[in-house]
């Protein structure tokens, strides 16, 4: 398949073929794992491929890499060790002391903890809003200092929307980049590079690798000028995955179109049934035509995702409770994977955050929507919150 024919592919004809073409000596139609790390020289400098050294470069992760800047229809993908290390590349790699980054405040708490107690001993400082709302977020802007504003969409753990088009001209107006950390929807549900946002950042823990057996991040980019800053960066600070990770995560990117369609009929059937329990407040699904982004998240998401959040009615304990007695749904952390997971953000994902500005609500219970047999998770909840 040519690069011009991909170009022009769907989204799954690119999921599954970008970034590697069979191999040229054996026909293996998938990447090899290369566990190497360093590469004979024909002469000195005499590279092959331009591998020298696997922090630099590895040929399973190079058809990763290829994989990921193909989903954001970028031009440039890297992949890091986690989430959070790929993150701290971005902003080591495009901030100095003395910047400032508007960040949102119910940002993932590792993501919120990554800005307050490690970049800000650095110099950089940070201002959590709701940025959902575009004028806080323009009045959150320091003239001549905001270097990026910082979205994620939706949010971790409330499902909050940002206006990805809006706030891409607010602060390119600014002076300032606008980062999207996009792993909550998928690059199959959205693509934050096509409505104006400069660098996308994901876990590639949760839907982008799919199957909860590996750790990692991404940074996708247009600007070549961006790709040059996370290229050297990625090889000066070295958090970078194994060959094996790298596999991983590009096994799981292949499956990912109808995974998220499978999450997102889930979610939606767990949503109508949520709706009807006498348990259940507040429920945060940007689906429901009362969520406050609702038209937003309509306009930029193809659908509305696998993640779930609500709020039991008779408080912390009986939130807690629930959680421990789901059986289908797992009582874990993370998100994204083919299992459903149901966990408590105020006491696990979230417990980074108490006592700040981005603590959660007590009685918040959030699930991970997986593509199991939806009547069995519908069943699961149904026991697990009339305390049977
Ligand atoms: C929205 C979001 N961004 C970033 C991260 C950090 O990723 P990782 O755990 O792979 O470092 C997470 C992890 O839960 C997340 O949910």
């Amino acid at each position: 398949m040519t690069q011009e024919h991909r170009q022009k592919s769907g989204f799954d004809t690119r999921a599954i073929h970008a970034g590697y073409e069979p191999d040229p000596s054996t026909g293996a139609v998938i990447a090899p794992i290369y566990a190497t790390s360093t590469y004979k020289q024909d002469g000195v400098g005499g590279l092959r491929g331009g591998y020298e050294y696997s922090r630099s470069a590895n040929p399973t992760r190079t058809a990763l890499e290829g994989a990921l800047a193909a989903l954001e229809e970028g031009e440039r993908g890297f992949a890091f060790a986690s989430g959070l290390a790929a993150e701290d590349t971005i902003l080591r790699a495009l901030t100095s002391p003395g910047d400032h980054v508007v960040i949102p405040d119910d940002a993932y708490g590792g993501t919120f903890r990554l800005f307050e107690r490690v970049e800000k001993r650095w110099g950089l400082d940070n201002t959590p809003v709701a940025i959902s709302d575009v004028d806080a977020v323009r009045g959150a802007l320091r003239a001549g200092a905001t270097r990026m504003v910082w979205v994620e969409t939706p949010t971790n753990p409330l499902l909050n929307i940002a206006d990805i088009e809006a706030l891409a001209s607010l602060a390119h107006d600014a002076g300032a980049l606008l980062v999207v950390d996009n792993t909550f929807a998928s690059p199959y549900l959205q693509q934050p590079l096509s409505l104006g946002a400069d660098i996308v950042v994901h876990s590639t823990t949760k839907y982008v690798g799919g199957h909860s057996d590996v750790v990692g991040g991404a940074v996708v980019v247009r600007d070549l000028d961006l790709a040059e800053a996370i290229t050297f960066h990625q090889n000066a600070m070295g958090a970078v995955p194994g060959p094996f990770d790298c596999f991983l995560t590009h096994r799981g990117i292949k499956t990912l179109g109808v995974r998220m369609d499978r999450h997102c009929d889930n979610a939606e059937r767990v949503v109508e049934f949520l709706s009807a329990h006498p348990k259940v407040a507040t429920i945060y699904f940007p689906g429901l035509p009362e969520h406050p982004g609702h038209d937003v998240a309509a306009r930029q998401m193809k659908r509305f995702g696998g993640m779930v959040s609500f709020r039991h009615t008779d408080g912390e304990q009986a939130a807690v409770d629930t959680c421990g007695r789901a059986e289908v749904f797992t009582l874990g952390e993370s998100l994204g994977g083919v299992e459903s997971l149901i966990e408590h953000p105020g006491r696990m994902t979230h417990m980074s955050v108490a006592g700040t500005e981005l603590e959660v609500p007590g009685d918040l219970i959030r699930l991970s929507v997986g593509i199991e047999t939806v009547d069995d998770l519908i069943a699961d909840l149904d026991r697990a919150l009339s305390g049977g």
